[in-house]
């Protein structure tokens, strides 16, 4: 049986997504790439030739296939038929748990189905380098990879709160999320100013540590985790503020030696949103930084001897990214693709 993978969505997480799988289909083992579009715009019509022309399938639904022909674009693919035809299907919409009811609950041929952070209750949570070991073949075939603040929120309680057997020091942590107020590539939601969010979340504050918690909660821990988060006016990248109170004594020096012993953990000198973004233009993967989190280190500091309390920056989406497609070969590739991961590892920085 061929590979198949199948992504729902073109915008800012599916249109990188299906470029990514693309570009390096033989490394990863993948014999299709196919994608479902909704709408038919013709000023998107320029990323969707591109993604024909790199060698993606368009599907579209019944409806929509004169629309898409109406502005120059072949579509290759019933939705439905692109599904049920689908080794892993990754949902890049917002619509991901309404997709699940309607139609991947009644699609028996995929192995498995992704969908992105908004969409809790998805399915497992994951997030590559946290909790792999949770996944459980056969069982799992829904997951929900973490949106890209909880990625960097669960590095950091990873590296600089547990030991490499698992066992956790963490007596309370607090996280502020300094939101971008939009992508660079959208034109809404932008905030004029900082604007600040709600507590909705009694025990968590904000979906970010409840996500953090709900994804440590797959290996068996119950954090104790609260965020809050505020929406600021730029489009760079999200920075994040974070204090760790251990149950154990905490030096800096300690802490930057784990944290340069993560493999998806960049460290850096530089304090400005602006400076890591344009490192990740000139020299990512389409100018995304695939690390699951920046660490300028030289804020790091230890406050009463347990309290580790320091700046981070969030690359915006390559860190769900990168999840997206590690969940993926794992159901692809049974016996191991750790090789096959290899491509993409030089934009896993250690230095930024
Ligand atoms: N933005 C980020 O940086 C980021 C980072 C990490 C995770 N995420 C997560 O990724 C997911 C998608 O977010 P996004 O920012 O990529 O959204 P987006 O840019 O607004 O794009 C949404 C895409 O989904 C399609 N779509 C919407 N509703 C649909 C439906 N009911 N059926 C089929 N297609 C539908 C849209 O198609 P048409 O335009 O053709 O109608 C569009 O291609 C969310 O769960 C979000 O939390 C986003």
């Amino acid at each position: 049986m061929p590979n198949i993978v199948h992504v729902v969505g073109t915008g800012t997480i599916g249109e990188p997504l299906i470029g990514l799988l693309e570009d390096d289909r033989d490394a990863f083992g993948i014999d299709e790439v196919t994608f479902h579009k909704r709408t038919p715009l013709r000023h998107e019509r320029a990323k969707v030739a591109d993604l024909l022309r790199r060698g993606a399938t368009l599907a579209v639904d019944e409806g929509a296939v004169d629309g898409f022909r109406e502005i120059g674009l072949e579509p290759g693919l019933d939705a439905r038929e692109a599904i049920d035809r689908a080794t892993v299907v990754i949902d890049c919409t917002p619509a991901g748990n309404t997709n699940k009811a309607e139609v991947y609950e009644h699609a028996d041929g995929p192995l498995g189905f992704l969908a992105q952070g908004s969409e809790y209750g998805f399915g497992k949570m994951y997030a590559r380098g946290i909790n792999d070991e949770a996944l459980v073949r056969g069982e799992d075939r829904f997951i929900h990879v973490v949106s890209c603040n909880t990625h960097n929120i669960a590095v950091l309680i990873k590296s600089l709160a547990f030991d490499p057997d698992g066992t956790s020091h963490l007596e309370n942590g607090r996280f502020l999320c300094m939101r971008r107020a939009n992508d660079i590539s959208q034109d809404g939601s932008f905030a004029p100013s900082p604007t600040v969010g709600g507590h909705g979340d009694e025990r968590f504050g904000t979906h970010h540590a409840r996500d953090a918690h709900g994804l440590f909660a797959t290996l068996g821990h119950d954090l104790p985790v609260f965020s809050s988060a505020v929406k600021l006016n730029t489009q760079y990248m999200h920075a994040l503020h974070f204090s760790l109170v251990l149950d154990r004594e905490a030096t800096v020096d300690e802490a930057i030696d784990r944290l340069r012993a993560n493999p998806r953990i960049a460290l850096t000198y530089k304090r400005s949103a602006n400076q890591v973004f344009s490192f990740g233009r000139d020299h990512g993967h389409f100018g995304r930084i695939l690390s699951q989190t920046v660490v300028p280190f030289e804020t790091l500091t230890v406050r009463n001897g347990n309290e580790l309390v320091g700046f981070c920056f969030t690359p915006q989406d390559g860190n769900a990214l990168l999840s997206s497609l590690a969940a993926t070969l794992w159901y692809l590739h049974p016996d191991g693709f750790e090789d096959r991961i290899d491509v993409i590892r030089p934009y896993l920085f250690r230095e930024v």
